[in-house]
């Protein structure tokens, strides 16, 4: 099995302090380690092969260094000139496992996640592993018990053909609005899609020429006309500024008939806005999270992130405040989904 990680992201919705030149995947905001050596490290186990990583070509020095400071090797880093969302970057990843004659199965990784119960993650994975040798997309689903809407939502359905404890995907809502959201979560049979994703490299290949041949195409080109240095290959970036940009939710997940489902409870969490940021860290008794110089006086679950400034609030609640060396952002913690909303405002103004 060769574990495919995604890292590619610009993680927007932690402005400010992740930020394009160095995003939050290489920040460590859970720990000693950064989010992407937590991932890698949670890999070395039996039978894993060393990860094929896809990230953007600028952040290429900081995931060799990030490497080397925890002592492991990639076997390959497709390094892409700017990003055109997950899909490309998987089929990227695909049919360069297929060209060399290994069509595995490939684990998909986000490179930014927290997964706290590393047995649970192996247990659903040993589940997993058996369903994708039967040709299955598998997905790891997380019980969703609030109406976020920055996740896909999977209901699913029994299916005797499928080993025990796996079961068919019904539906797959990519980001769905806020009544939808509110309607699945209430309705208690809906998962949210975990961003993990386990088949074998020509099952992935095969959906997605059926359901998105123009990303098919262009990525098999682009990887074709790309440079190779060793373990590390740059891809065409003309060839693939033709590739559609889409996400592997929207592009095939959505759509395909082959997708199933494991349970997975092991801590999960994509800390993908300031609000789980502010539920994966310990409270003070007002429910409030704070770093850095920081006071709070009369406040309540808010998150408070100082940077180098004294940063004090009064009388806030549900609120969050991040400082940094050159800008500063304040939020209701219900609008953190919008903060790359702010960032795109601040990218058009140059
Ligand atoms: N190489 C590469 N290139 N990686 C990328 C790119 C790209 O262009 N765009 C995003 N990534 C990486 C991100 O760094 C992240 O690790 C992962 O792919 C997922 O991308 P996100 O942009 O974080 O996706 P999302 O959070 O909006 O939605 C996905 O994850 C949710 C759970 O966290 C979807 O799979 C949802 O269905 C899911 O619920
Ligand atoms: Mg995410």
């Amino acid at each position: 099995m060769t574990p495919i990680i995604l890292s590619g992201g610009s993680g927007s919705r932690l402005w400010p302090l992740s930020r394009k030149l160095y995003p939050k995947q290489f920040l460590a905001l859970t720990g000693e380690q950064t989010l992407f050596q937590q991932t890698l490290q949670r890999l070395s186990f039996e039978g894993m092969q060393p990860p094929v990583l896809v990230a953007n070509q600028e952040h290429r020095f900081i995931v060799l260094e990030q490497l080397e400071q925890i002592g492991q090797q990639a076997q390959m880093l497709l390094l892409e000139p700017f990003g055109r969302n997950t899909a490309p970057a998987v089929a990227m990843a695909a049919l360069q496992l297929v060209a060399e004659g290994r069509d595995e199965l490939m684990l998909v990784l986000p490179a930014d996640h927290v997964l706290d119960d590393q047995q649970a993650f192996r247990q659903a994975l040993a589940l997993a592993t058996v369903a994708a040798e039967k040709g299955e997309m598998v997905l790891f689903g997380v019980p969703a018990d609030r109406p976020e809407t920055g996740y896909g939502y999977i209901r699913s359905q029994v299916d005797g053909t499928l080993p025990d404890g796996v079961a068919r995907v019904a539906s797959f809502v990519e980001k769905p609005d806020a009544q939808r959201a509110t309607e699945y979560v209430k309705s208690g049979d809906y998962y949210w899609n975990s961003g993990m994703f386990l088949f074998r490299a020509s099952r992935f290949l095969e959906e997605l020429k059926h359901h998105d041949v123009d990303i098919y195409d262009t990525c098999l080109l682009a990887l074709e006309r790309s440079q190779r240095d060793g373990t590390q290959v740059a891809i065409d970036p003309a060839t693939f500024a033709c590739c559609p940009d889409n996400s592997i939710d929207y592009a095939v997940m959505e759509k395909t008939s082959r997708a199933c489902v494991v349970p997975l409870a092991a801590g999960w969490n994509d800390v993908g806005s300031w609000s789980s940021i502010w539920e994966v860290h310990d409270k003070d008794e007002a429910g409030n999270v704070t770093k850095g110089d920081v006071v709070v006086e009369d406040s309540r679950n808010c998150l408070i992130h100082g940077n180098g400034k004294l940063v004090s609030v009064l009388g806030l609640e549900d609120i969050v405040v991040v400082e940094t060396k050159d800008a500063m952002m304040v939020a209701h913690k219900d609008r953190v989904q919008d903060v790359k909303k702010l960032v795109s405002k601040l990218d058009q103004q140059g």
